[in-house]
């Protein structure tokens, strides 16, 4: 089977090695990877994930039998339909399907007619409109972009001036272009943010055990929203049996949903989830893996990824498909300094052979590539060192202890991955 994956972060990184663990898979390719892909038994192709033209020839080219879309920029784009019309499969979502993440309206509307639990929102186009709304919600509250804006189109507001002043920006100003035509306005939740990954087959959701990301730049989260500094699985605040319940409430709901307008979900729906006081609440979907969730997720799967995919794919999934570790797995995530703002690339790397020695310890590479065979940074989030451990303490010593043996100049990395979970375990 030949598998064609598209992405070139930290993700994809641990999709391709996981996915080349099967015997299913004879060759496989990504579009356009990083450092660490092409390290794997892969093949780096300079593609962008955004070229559906040039990836369905590619795709077509090369006799490709299964597509894994990484990133939500293809999905939204509907990546998954032009494969599908060019009879290739693809694990992922179509075009409808994945404005559960692209369009936060669409997602509030879906969770309202599936009866999920979510915070209250009003859903405004007009700048009176929005002020009327925010009055009426009252401080604290969150003001979010509709569409796609690079992570920053959340923002959390503490006083109802905050509030107005980037109702403005946002309708006014336009800071975030035509992703901020609509915002959602939404109450402001309380509580441990736990992410929660369902396998989906069209029908059913089959939960993954819990992970918990990292989302602020520093310690104690504080600092600028990233994409993600760390994360690890399973998260103490959601245990395995909780979560798949969870999942019946808050995944299953808006499967249905979607079936019965004509598009079942395939591939991952990824519920971001606050555990408040009344309960797990949604607070976002995506239609994917996250980054850097996945890693640590993948470390901990023991059966075959490219079967599970196709099962979703096929309509045929079950519970005995996913088997995951009882261990924990851990990844911290290194960094340029300045991410998420601006920072400099091609830094040099030093230390990745020895690292890759050290027991349960994998380094998935996010923003790197190859110059002339020496690893040197191209992003932000550089590398993932992600490690297994028996329990949540020996996973987060393996991976602190592994990361520092890397020498990465003007790089710099979360202290406390893990310490939330820990502490609620009471170690
Ligand atoms: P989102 O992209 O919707 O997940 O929002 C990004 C981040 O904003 C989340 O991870 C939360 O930390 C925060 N956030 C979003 N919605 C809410 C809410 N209703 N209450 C409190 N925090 C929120
Ligand atoms: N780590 C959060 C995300 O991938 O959206």
């Amino acid at each position: 089977m030949q598998i064609l994956v598209l992405g070139s972060g930290g993700r994809e990184h641990a999709l391709v090695w996981k996915l080349a663990q099967s015997s299913l898979a004879t060759k496989i390719y990504v579009a356009p990877g990083n450092g660490g892909t092409a390290l794997e038994a892969v093949e780096n192709v300079p593609l962008a994930v955004d070229d559906l033209k040039g990836l369905v020839a590619f795709a077509r080219e090369k006799n490709i039998d299964l597509v894994v879309p990484g990133p939500e920029l293809p999905l939204t784009l509907g990546v998954t339909d032009a494969m599908r019309a060019a009879g290739i499969a693809c694990f992922g979502p179509d075009q409808y399907c994945a404005r559960l993440e692209g369009s936060k309206a669409f997602a509030k509307q879906v969770m309202q007619r599936a009866h999920v639990p979510t915070a209250k929102c009003l859903i405004v186009k007009t700048l009176a409109e929005a002020h009327a709304a925010i009055d009426k919600l009252g401080a604290p509250l969150v003001v979010k972009a509709d569409g796609l804006a690079a992570g920053k189109g959340v923002v959390v507001c503490q006083s109802l001036e905050e509030a107005h002043a980037q109702a403005e920006a946002m309708l006014g100003q336009h800071v975030f272009g035509h992703a901020g035509d609509v915002l959602v306005l939404e109450e402001c939740l309380q509580g441990e943010e736990v992410s929660l990954l369902c396998f989906c087959d069209g029908k059913k959701a089959y939960a993954l055990p819990s992970a918990q990301d990292h989302k602020a730049a520093f310690d104690n989260d504080q600092g600028p929203n990233t994409g993600g500094m760390g994360a690890y699985s399973p998260a103490p605040v959601l245990s395995c049996a909780d979560g798949e319940h969870v999942a019946e409430e808050t995944v299953q709901p808006v499967l249905d949903v979607l079936a019965s307008d004509g598009h079942p979900f395939v591939g991952i729906l990824y519920a971001g989830l606050m555990m408040t006081a009344s309960g797990p609440k949604v607070l976002e979907y995506n239609v994917r893996f996250g980054d850097p969730e996945c890693q640590p997720l993948l470390m901990r799967l023991d059966s075959d990824l490219v079967q599970a995919m196709l099962d979703c794919v096929q309509g045929t999934m079950s519970k005995e498909r996913l088997v995951f570790s009882s261990q924990t797995a851990l990844g911290i995530v290194l960094a340029a300094q300045g991410y998420p703002q601006s920072y400099e690339r091609n830094l040099p790397i030093h230390g990745l052979d020895q690292v890759q020695k050290m027991a349960g310890v994998k380094v998935f590479h996010s923003g790197t590539r190859s110059d002339n065979g020496e690893i040197v940074s191209n992003g932000g989030r550089i590398l993932c060192v992600t490690a297994l451990g028996d329990d949540l303490q020996q996973a987060q010593s393996r991976a602190y202890a592994a990361i520092q043996v890397l020498e990465v100049p003007k790089s710099f990395y979360r202290r406390d991955i893990g310490n939330k979970g820990l502490k609620r375990l009471g170690a």
